[in-house]
C-alpha cells in the first residue's frame, strides 16, 4: 500500500524538476511574447525600439521603467496616467518570473542582465555598435523573431 502512493508521487516530483528545469533553459526556443499584446503597447512602446517581451524583466524593473518614462534612457517617453497604468498592468501580470530574470538587471536594461552577458559574450562591442546594429538593445538586428519573443538560436544571424 505504502509503495502504491510514493510511486505516483516520486514521478509528479520528477515531472515538476524537469519542467522547472526547462523552463530556465528553454527561453531561447519558445516564443515569449504573450499572443495577445495590447495596441496600446504597439503604439506606445514600440516606435523607438522594438517591443520587447514583458518576460525579459522581472516585475520590478518594469514597475520603475513605468514610473520613471519622463526620464527614459536619456529621453522623454511619458504618456497619460491612464495609458501608463494600462501598459504597465499588462507587464507587470506578464513579467519574467523564471530563474533567471528574478533579479532586477542595472539601470532595468534587459541588456546588462548576467543571462544576456553570458548568451553574448563571443560579440564585441565593437560589433555591437556597428551600423547595422547600432546597439545590443536592438534585439531584431540579429534575431529576426525577436518581436515574437522568439531568440531560438537557430534564428539568429549577424549581419555584417
Ligand atoms: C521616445 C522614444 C522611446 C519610447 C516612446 C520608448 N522608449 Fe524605451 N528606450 C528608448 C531608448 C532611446 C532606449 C535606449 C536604447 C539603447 O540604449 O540603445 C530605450 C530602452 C528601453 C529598454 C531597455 C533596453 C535594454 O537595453 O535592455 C526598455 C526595457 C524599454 N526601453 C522599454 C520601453 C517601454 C515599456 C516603453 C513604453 C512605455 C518604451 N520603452 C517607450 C526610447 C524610447
Ligand atoms: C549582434 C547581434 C545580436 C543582438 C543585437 C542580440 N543578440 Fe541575442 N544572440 C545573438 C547570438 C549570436 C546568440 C548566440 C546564439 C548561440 O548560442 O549560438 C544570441 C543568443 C541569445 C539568447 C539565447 C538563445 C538560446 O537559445 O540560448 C537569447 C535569449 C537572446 N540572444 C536574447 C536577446 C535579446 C533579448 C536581445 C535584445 C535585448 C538580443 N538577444 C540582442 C546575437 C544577438
Amino acid at each position: 500500500m505504502k509503495h502504491l502512493i510514493t510511486v505516483p508521487l516520486f514521478t509528479a516530483l520528477i515531472y515538476l524538476i524537469i519542467g522547472m528545469a526547462a523552463q530556465t533553459v528553454n527561453a531561447g526556443s519558445k516564443n515569449l511574447m504573450p499572443v495577445n499584446v495590447p495596441l496600446i503597447y504597439k503604439q506606445e512602446c514600440a516606435s523607438c525600439h522594438m517591443s520587447y517581451a514583458p518576460a525579459l524583466l522581472p516585475k520590478e524593473s518594469w514597475t520603475e521603467i513605468m514610473n520613471g518614462l519622463q526620464k527614459h534612457y536619456g529621453t522623454d517617453a511619458s504618456i497619460s496616467q491612464q495609458e501608463m497604468m494600462q501598459i504597465a498592468s499588462w507587464l507587470n501580470s506578464n513579467a519574467g518570473t523564471y530563474k533567471r530574470v528574478k533579479e532586477a538587471p542595472p539601470d532595468n536594461r534587459i541588456t546588462k542582465s548576467g543571462w544576456f552577458e553570458k548568451k553574448h559574450r563571443k560579440i564585441s562591442s565593437r560589433e555591437f555598435l556597428s551600423p547595422a546594429i547600432k546597439s545590443p538593445s536592438n534585439c531584431n538586428a540579429c534575431h529576426k523573431n525577436a518581436e515574437q519573443g522568439n531568440f531560438d538560436d537557430d534564428e539568429v544571424r549577424i549581419p555584417k
